[in-house]
């Protein structure tokens, strides 16, 4: 592995982008190199055996690449397929996100809790034993189906009745917010009109500290004081998801 070579990050989509936000804080000198698989999106409701064939397809253009490591900026597919990668590939490291339920047993234990994510997320063995060594007993766990969706297509009615319907019922009841979808990020102001006042819970942070760890167990940060690179590929090409893609980081 070389020190010069790329990050390669991906999602279902453009959520990856909260992702890469928070490891461009700790990392700012780094090249990335981001995919977004729009082709194939959502991950959410696929079955374990079609993530596990995607997200092969998108490491196999990282290792082309010769990308030094890879961030699975998507909690679906990290739930689903990281443990599959990490034994598939296991010259690459590869760092994964999940959703910070135990940040809410360090920090939160006593307050009810809501967790939002995907289906394919919360029906996950790797969630579950996550959920399970961490349960505060006052959790929701709350799949969203066809919401990523929507926040990838970005229309904000269509995103505020989403929610509207969705969530209004915890209006009030509960005091801890999992952001356990990549995507969710994007429209925490929309769920905190609609939720009240509550805190969030998001694993980005978390996993931007510990690829930088990662990296320097093995050597492989990119020493020089310029900002680095980043690149962005889409699995259909669009070019209306590169710009929000951009104008979201440059926010
Ligand atoms: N952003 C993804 C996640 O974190 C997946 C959304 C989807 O494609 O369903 O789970």
């Amino acid at each position: 592995m070389n020190k010069n070579e790329a990050i390669g990050i991906f999602d279902s989509g453009i959520g990856g982008v909260t992702v890469l936000r928070e490891i461009l804080k700790v990392l700012p000198n780094e090249n990335y190199m981001y995919y977004s698989d729009s082709k194939n999106n959502p991950y959410g409701d696929k079955s374990d055996d079609q993530i596990h064939e995607l997200c092969e397809n998108i490491v196999n253009v990282f290792i082309e690449q010769k990308c030094k490591a890879i961030v699975i900026a998507c909690n679906t597919a990290s739930a689903k397929s990281a443990q599959y990668l990490r034994q598939k590939y296991a010259d690459i490291p590869f760092i994964a996100i999940e959703p910070a339920y135990k940040m809410v047993y360090d920090y939160a234990y006593s307050e009810s809790t809501l967790v939002l994510a995907t289906k394919g997320t919360i029906e996950s063995e790797k969630f579950n034993l996550l959920y399970h060594t961490y349960d505060n007993h006052k959790t929701i766990l709350l799949p969203c189906v066809g919401l990523a969706d929507i926040i990838e297509e970005g229309n904000r009615e269509k995103i505020k009745k989403y929610l509207k319907e969705h969530l209004e019922l915890f209006r009030g009841k509960v005091k801890n917010v999992v952001l356990g979808c990549t995507h969710y990020p994007l429209i925490q102001d929309e769920i905190q009109e609609v939720l009240g006042e509550v805190t969030f819970f998001n694993g980005a942070p978390y996993l931007a500290k510990h690829l930088q760890e990662v990296l320097e167990k093995k050597d492989l940060i990119h020493n020089n004081n310029e900002k680095g690179t980043i690149q962005f590929i889409d699995s259909s090409n669009s070019e209306q998801k590169k710009k929000r893609f951009f104008e979201i980081l440059e926010k």
